[in-house]
C-alpha cells in the first residue's frame, strides 16, 4: 500500500458568530502533514463549529483557513468536500446501499476506474478487519453499531484524502469496542500517512490518538501541545481539571521503558524478585510490574542484551517533575 502524504491544515484566527453568540473565537491551530489533531474541551466550546469550517459546511464569519497553503474559501465546496474525509459519530451510512457501495460513494463520485473502485474498498475492508467477500454485499442493518461506525471510517477515508475530519466518531459504541476501533484507525491513520482533525471529549482518547491536542474552552483556544507536553505543563487550571489528577499515570503510559534514564546493570542475583522490563514497554507497565513484585527495580532487557537497571526512584522523580507551570 503506497503511503500518501497528508496536507497541512492551518487555521488562523478563525471566528465563527452567530448573532451575539461567538462560537468559535480567533482560533489558530496548525495541524501538521500526516498527524492527528484533536480538537477537545467541554460541550459548546466550538469542537464541531471549528471541524466544520474546514469543509465549510460551516462559512467563518471571519478568519482562513489554509490546506496545504489554499485557502478552502477560495475553493468550489462540493469539490473541497470530496477530498476532504468527514466521519461523525452517527455515521449515516446509506440503507440501500450496501456495505461496497457505501464505501465506494466518493471513488464513484470522482470517476475512478471500476476495478480500482473494487480494490481499493477490498482493500479498506481488510484494514477494518472484515472479510471483504462476507461483508462486500450485506447492507448496514445487517452490521452491529461497532461495525457501521468501520464501514463509516472506511467510507470517509476511501478516496484517499488528504485530510480527514473526525467529530467523536467512536462515542457511541462501548468501551471495549471503542479501544479496537481507536487501534485499528491508528494503524491505519499511520499506514495512510492522512492528517486528521479529530474531535472528542474524552481525554483518553484524545492522549491515545493526538499527536497534538488543542483544548479548547468557550470558543477559545486555551493549550495546543503534544500529550506528553499537556500532561507535564498544563497552561493552567482549567486545562490541569481537564486532563485528570491522575495526569502523571497518564503520562507515564506515554513514556517507554526505552527512553528512561537507567542504572548500570547490577549482578541479577542481588536483585532479588526484580521484574524483566523489555525497552518497549511502558513506564506505567513497567511501574504496575514493580509495584506487583514489591520491587524498587527492574531489570532492562532487550533479548540478551542486559542494558541496565530501572528504579522507582527515577519514575518517582518523574511524576514529581510534572508541576502546573
Ligand atoms: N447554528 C447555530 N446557531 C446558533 N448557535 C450555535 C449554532 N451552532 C452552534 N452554536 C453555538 O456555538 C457554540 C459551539 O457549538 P459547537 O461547536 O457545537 O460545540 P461543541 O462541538 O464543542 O460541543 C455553542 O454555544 C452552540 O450553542
Ligand atoms: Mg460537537
Amino acid at each position: 500500500m503506497a503511503a500518501r502524504r497528508g496536507a497541512t491544515v492551518e487555521l488562523r484566527e478563525v471566528t465563527k458568530r452567530y448573532g451575539e453568540t461567538v462560537a468559535v473565537d480567533r482560533l489558530s491551530f496548525t495541524a501538521p502533514a500526516g498527524r492527528i489533531c484533536v480538537l477537545i474541551g467541554p460541550s459548546g466550546c466550538g469542537k464541531t463549529t471549528s471541524l466544520r469550517m474546514v469543509n465549510r459546511l460551516i462559512e467563518p464569519t471571519s478568519g482562513e483557513i489554509l490546506i496545504d497553503g489554499h485557502n478552502v474559501l477560495q475553493e468550489d465546496p462540493t469539490e473541497l468536500r470530496r477530498r476532504i474525509g468527514y466521519a461523525i459519530q452517527q455515521v449515516g451510512l446509506f440503507p440501500h446501499r450496501t456495505i461496497g457501495q457505501n464505501v465506494a460513494t466518493v471513488p464513484e463520485l470522482l470517476g475512478w476506474p471500476a476495478a480500482r473502485i473494487r480494490a481499493r474498498v477490498d482493500e479498506l475492508l481488510s484494514l477494518i478487519g472484515f472479510e471483504p467477500a462476507r461483508m462486500r454485499d450485506r447492507y448496514p442493518a445487517q452490521l452491529s453499531g461497532g461495525e457501521r461506525q468501520r464501514v463509516g471510517v472506511a467510507r470517509a477515508m476511501a478516496a484517499e484524502p488528504p485530510v480527514m475530519l473526525m467529530d467523536e466518531p467512536f462515542a457511541a459504541v462501548d468501551p471495549i469496542v471503542r479501544e479496537r476501533l481507536q487501534n485499528e484507525f491508528l494503524q491505519l491513520q499511520r499506514a495512510q500517512g492522512i492528517t486528521v482533525i479529530f474531535v472528542t471529549h474524552d481525554i483518553d482518547e484524545a492522549i491515545k490518538l493526538g499527536d497534538r491536542i488543542a483544548i479548547m474552552r468557550a470558543g477559545r483556544l486555551v493549550q495546543y501541545a503534544p500529550p506528553a507536553e499537556l500532561l507535564a505543563h498544563p497552561a493552567d487550571d482549567f486545562v490541569a481539571r481537564f486532563v485528570g489528577s491522575d495526569r502523571g499515570l497518564k503520562r507515564l503510559a506515554l513514556l517507554t521503558v526505552g527512553g528512561a534514564e537507567l542504572d548500570p546493570p547490577v549482578d541479577p542475583s542481588r536483585l532479588g524478585g526484580a521484574p524483566v522490563l523489555s525497552p518497549a514497554m511502558t513506564l506505567r507497565d513497567a511501574l504496575s510490574q514493580m509495584l506487583a513484585s514489591e520491587a524498587q527495580v527492574g531489570m532492562v532487557r532487550d533479548g540478551d542484551n542486559y542494558l541496565g537497571v530501572l528504579t522507582l526512584s527515577h519514575i518517582g522523580r518523574l511524576l514529581r517533575s510534572e508541576q502546573p507551570t
